[in-house]
């Protein structure tokens, strides 16, 4: 722990230095309030040990100005004082100070009263903890609340929408031939006086102004655009339902190297590129799961693999027991990696590094929070420039009793 020691008599200030030291704290030494002052906003001193009278700024201004001013942890105070009178004590605590101790210091009674403020901090850092957790325990309800209301909402006139584009489709492929045959006719008309001519030139002009070729020429483009474009509208929905609901199938035994494989090729598919993967895949017992989960976190994990790799680049796929009871799942590309500053965001929702429109940031979260109501964890290594390895642990008893019993339990079966 990082101690500092406010006091302007160096002997005094050795002596304490010396107790400190000998328990294994870090010490720091300020001759004045103003010079201790400067350490608290340099260093993580969480404990401060300052005498009542030195030069510059008195032990009463310091606690005062540390806690009016000073933010982040909590730095607990112990007044040194040779005054023992009550108004002098109760205006050191009114500054702000947690604890004194008299001058001369006894060194037991000064290691009893650190101890009681390590025990003060342990408990303020839990505190701290605890109601960050909480914090965004109730931002992440709500986000899934909102994601949940928006997924509901956008998933009914998409449905209608892609429902319309592919009878758009079809009523444009049959213009087309329409227009092909009406063409042809229209080719084969020989005019055999003028008013006809005129007709016919008349009809070009239109078609032409119209541009009615281009016109059809283009539709199918638009129409094919416009349908992949509700594919990726569906595929955000669809993984905005998982992160709100990520738990409304049925569990049962499932082979977990053919979640892995069906995983890996559906990310193939969706990435529409393949890679060379090594597969080392141990012989594991069928696990009691959602088979489905494990399959959509696989997946999210493989095509960001997928997505990662350049000209050349491999993944590997192993699966081992860690020990007897858990499993390991892990895929390891040889891809761009991940730079050190955004791993610990790499699983939070809606973090994205992919350009505007390729990616959701949901991935990941999603994945995390599968395998978590597996009750198993995700773990991460990555290097930039060389590659990262996702490793999934997971209970090999699969899913616990009480989670399912919401749900009504299947006998073992092979995966659809
Ligand atoms: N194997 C990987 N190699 C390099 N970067 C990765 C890898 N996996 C994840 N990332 C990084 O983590 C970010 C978050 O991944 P996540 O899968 O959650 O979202 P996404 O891939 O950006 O979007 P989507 O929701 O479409 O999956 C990615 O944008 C990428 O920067
Ligand atoms: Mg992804």
């Amino acid at each position: 722990m990082d101690i500092l020691v406010a006091e302007d008599h160096p002997v005094s200030a050795k002596l304490l230095e010396k107790i400190l030291l000998r328990a294994g704290h870090r010490v720091h030494l300020a001759a004045d309030g103003e010079e201790a002052w400067d350490l608290l906003l340099k260093k993580d001193v969480r404990i401060l040990l300052t005498d009542w009278m030195m030069p510059r700024l008195d032990g009463l201004s310091l606690c005062r100005r540390v806690r009016e001013t000073l933010s982040g942890s909590y730095v607990y105070i112990i007044l040194l004082t040779a005054r023992d009178a009550t108004e002098d004590l109760l205006s050191g605590f009114e500054a702000g100070a947690d604890d004194y101790i008299a001058k001369p210091v006894n060194p037991d009674e000064l290691m009893a009263r650190i101890r009681v403020g390590l025990r003060h901090l342990a408990m303020e850092d839990r505190h701290e903890k605890t109601l960050r957790k909480l914090l965004n325990t109730e931002k992440m309800a709500s986000l899934g609340h909102l994601a949940a209301g928006m997924a509901h909402e956008i998933n009914n006139p998409l449905s209608f929408l892609a429902s319309n584009i592919r009878t758009l489709g079809k009523y444009a492929k049959e213009v087309q031939a329409f227009f092909a045959a009406y063409q042809a006719l229209a080719g084969a008309i020989e005019p055999k006086d003028t008013k006809t001519e005129q007709i016919l030139q008349k009809m070009q002009a239109l078609e032409a102004s119209a541009e009615i070729a281009y016109i059809l020429e283009d539709v199918p483009a638009l129409v094919s655009e416009s349908g992949e474009g509700i594919e990726r509208i569906g595929n955000i929905v669809e993984d905005m339902r998982i992160f709100t609901h990520p738990g409304s199938l049925t569990p049962h035994m499932a082979d977990i190297g053919q979640c892995i494989t069906e995983g890996l090729s559906l990310a193939e598919k969706k990435h529409g590129k393949t890679a060379p993967v090594q597969k080392d895949l141990a012989d594991l017992p069928p696990l009691f799961c959602y088979p489905g989960q494990l399959r959509q976190a696989l997946f999210n994990i493989c095509i960001n693999a997928l997505q990662s790799l350049n000209e050349g680049g491999e993944i590997h796929i192993r699966t081992c027991r860690s020990d007897n009871q858990h499993i390991v799942i892990q895929i390891r590309d040889t891809g761009c990696g991940i730079e050190p500053d955004l791993l610990p965001k790499i699983f939070d929702p809606f973090f994205t590094t992919r350009p505007a429109g390729r990616g959701t940031g949901l991935g990941l979260h999603v994945a995390y929070t599968l395998i978590q109501q597996h009750g198993g964890h995700i773990e991460v290594h990555s290097e930039p420039g060389k590659g990262s390895t996702f490793r999934i642990h997971l209970p090999t008893e699969g899913i616990k009793v009480q989670k399912i019993s919401q749900h009504t339990p299947q006998k073992p079966q092979d995966l659809p």
